[in-house]
C-alpha cells in the first residue's frame, strides 16, 4: 500500500508563517493533544483541534478545497484555501482518495450548512495512509456486492445509523433489566439437547461425549437461574439451522431472555409491554438523529406505550379469515399471516394462547382448555411480525416428563431440568426477544441482514 508519511510524521519547513510553525509543533505532538471526536465539536467552537479519521469525499471550487472527513462519530467538512496555508499542505488534496486515513488540524466554527453543523478551517493535514481505489463508491451497488464487502460497507452513514441504534437497543435492554432487579445469567452455547424443536439444531462432535448442539435458546438454563435467584435474564447469541431464506431469519442471532419465578402468563405479558416501551423510548430519546438518517417514520414507534393490545390466537385467526386468507385453526402462523395480523394494529400486538401442538414442549397448558398453550408472541406493527416469543412454563413434574416423551426428546438429557420440578417447583414464566428483528423493526429495514454487523444466513458465512 502506498503510504505518505505513514511511518514518520511529515515535517514541513516554511519560515514565513508564524502560525504555521505552531501547527508543525502541533502535528508532531498531536498524539499529546486531547482526542477530539466529531460528535463533540459543539464544545470546541473557536478552538484549534486535531481530528483523526478518513476521507469521506472531497471536492474543489476555484481556490477552495473541501474534504469531508468521517471519524466514526460523524462527518466534518474541512476547508482550505490556496495561499492561506502552505502549498505542501494544500497539495495533499490531490493525492487523497476515498477512505484515505489522515489527521486534520484546524479551527472549528459553527456552520449550519455543513454536514453535522460544524466546519474546520484547515491549517494542517497529515496523511496516514492513502487508500487504494475503494470498491464502494457512491454509485448504486447490488445487495450481494455490498454483503461481500460488509467489512467496508459498515463505514457508510446508513450502516453507522443502524449499528448505533442496535447499540442503543442493547443498552436499553440491559438498563431495563438491571434497573428492575434482574440478575444477568449467562447460559452455555454448547448444549446436550434441543430446546426449540429438533429440526433447527447445529450439531458438532464433542470429544468423547458424543454430540453437542449450539444453543437455540438459553431459556432452560434461565429457568434454573430464576429458581435460584428469583428473576434473571440470559443475553447471548443463539443458533438455528433455519432452512428458510426469509427476510426475518438468521442462523445466528442475539436473544435476551428474562425468566421470573412466580410469574404467570399475565405477568409475563405485562413485563413484555413495559420492557418494549422502555426500549423504544430509549431509541427515540437518544437516537433521533440516526432515525432521521434512515428516514424512519416514527409515528408507530411513538405509540409503543403499555398497555399493548392483547388478542388470543383464535381472535387472530378470525382476523385472517376476515381478510380472506384461508387458514386452518391449529396451524402456526407463517410470516405472511403475521404480517396481516400485525398490520391491523398501530402498535405491537400480543397474541396469546396458541394451539399447544405448534409450540415447544416446556409450555404449560391452559387449565381452561388443554388444547392451548399458555404462550404469547409479540408481533411488531407495520408488518414486521414476531419479535418476542414466550410462555408460562410447565411446572408439574409428571406432565413435563410426558411432554418430553411426546416430543421425542431424550429424557436423560433433561434430568437436570426435571430437577427444577423435583425440588421446589413454582409457577414461572419468561420470554425471548430477538435483537435483530427488533433492530429491523425499529430502524424500518426490509431485511434482518443489515441489523447485525456480520450476518450469518443459510447462504452466507463470509466475511
Ligand atoms: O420464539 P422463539 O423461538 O422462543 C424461544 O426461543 C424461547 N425459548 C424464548 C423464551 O421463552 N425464553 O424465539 C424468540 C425470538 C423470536 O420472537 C424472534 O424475535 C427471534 O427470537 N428469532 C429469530 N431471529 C432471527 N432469526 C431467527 N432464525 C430467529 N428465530 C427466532
Ligand atoms: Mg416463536
Amino acid at each position: 500500500m502506498q503510504s505518505v508519511g505513514g511511518a514518520e510524521p511529515i515535517l514541513f519547513v516554511h519560515s514565513l508563517f508564524l502560525s504555521y510553525i505552531f501547527t508543525v509543533s502541533t502535528i508532531n505532538s498531536h498524539s499529546d493533544m486531547a482526542r477530539v471526536y466529531i460528535e463533540e465539536l459543539s464544545k470546541h467552537v473557536g478552538e484549534e483541534v486535531a481530528i483523526r479519521g478518513w476521507v469521506y469525499n472531497k471536492r474543489s471550487s476555484g481556490k477552495i478545497r473541501f474534504i469531508v472527513v468521517r471519524d466514526g462519530t460523524g462527518l466534518l467538512q474541512c476547508v482550505m484555501v490556496k495561499g492561506m496555508i502552505p502549498d505542501d499542505v494544500f497539495n495533499h488534496f490531490d493525492s487523497l482518495t476515498q477512505e484515505s486515513s489522515l489527521t486534520v488540524i484546524g479551527k472549528i466554527k459553527k456552520d449550519d450548512r455543513a454536514p453535522g453543523g460544524y466546519e474546520m478551517e484547515l491549517s494542517n493535514l497529515q496523511v496516514i495512509s492513502i487508500a487504494k481505489e475503494y470498491p464502494i463508491t457512491p454509485k448504486e451497488h447490488g445487495v450481494d456486492f455490498l454483503m461481500d464487502h460488509r467489512h467496508l460497507w459498515l463505514r457508510s452513514s446508513r450502516q453507522h445509523a443502524i449499528l448505533r441504534i442496535r447499540h442503543q437497543i442493547i443498552t436499553a435492554i440491559r438498563e431495563f433489566f438491571d434497573n428492575h432487579g434482574f440478575i444477568l445469567m449467562d447460559a452455555p452455547i454448547f448444549t446436550p439437547a434441543a430446546c426449540e424443536g429438533t429440526s433447527t439444531l447445529f450439531e458438532t462432535d464433542y470429544f468423547d461425549l458424543g454430540k453437542a448442539y449450539l444453543t437455540q435458546s438459553g431459556q432452560l438454563y434461565g429457568e434454573a437461574g430464576a429458581i435460584a435467584l428469583g428473576k434473571i435474564y440470559v443475553f447471548g447469541p443463539t443458533f438455528r439451522a433455519e432452512k428458510s431464506k426469509t427476510r426475518r431469519h438468521l442462523t445466528e442471532f442475539w436473544m435476551v431472555e428474562p425468566e421470573v419465578a412466580f410469574n404467570d402468563l399475565n405477568d409475563n405479558m405485562e413485563l413484555a409491554e413495559e420492557f418494549l416501551e422502555h426500549v423504544v423510548a430509549s431509541v427515540l430519546k437518544y437516537r433521533s438523529q440516526e432515525l432521521k438518517t434512515l428516514e424512519r417514520n416514527t409515528k408507530f414507534l411513538e405509540n409503543v406505550k403499555k398497555p399493548l393490545p392483547k388478542i388470543s390466537y383464535t381472535e387472530a385467526v378470525d382476523i385472517l379469515k376476515k381478510k380472506g386468507i384461508s387458514f386452518e385453526w391449529g396451524n402456526d402462523f407463517g410470516g405472511t399471516d403475521e404480517t396481516v395480523i400485525s398490520e391491523q394494529f398501530d402498535r405491537p400486538v400480543i397474541v396469546h394462547r396458541y394451539p399447544a401442538q405448534v409450540k415447544a414442549f416446556y409450555m404449560k397448558r391452559d387449565p381452561q382448555n388443554e388444547a392451548l398453550a399458555l404462550a404469547m408472541d409479540v408481533l411488531a406493527p407495520e408488518g414486521y411480525g414476531e419479535i418476542i416469543g414466550g410462555s408460562q412454563r410447565e411446572d408439574d413434574y409428571d406432565t413435563l416428563v410426558k411432554r418430553i416423551h411426546e416430543h421425542g426428546l431424550p429424557q436423560s438429557a433433561f434430568e437436570w431440568y426435571l430437577d427444577l420440578r423435583r425440588y421446589g417447583s413454582v409457577p414461572h414464566a419468561g420470554f425471548g426477544l430477538g435483537v435483530e428483528r427488533t433492530v429491523g423493526w425499529i430502524c424500518g429495514l426490509d431485511h434482518v441482514r443489515e441489523t447485525i454487523p456480520f450476518p450469518r444466513m443459510i447462504y452466507r458465512l463470509t466475511p
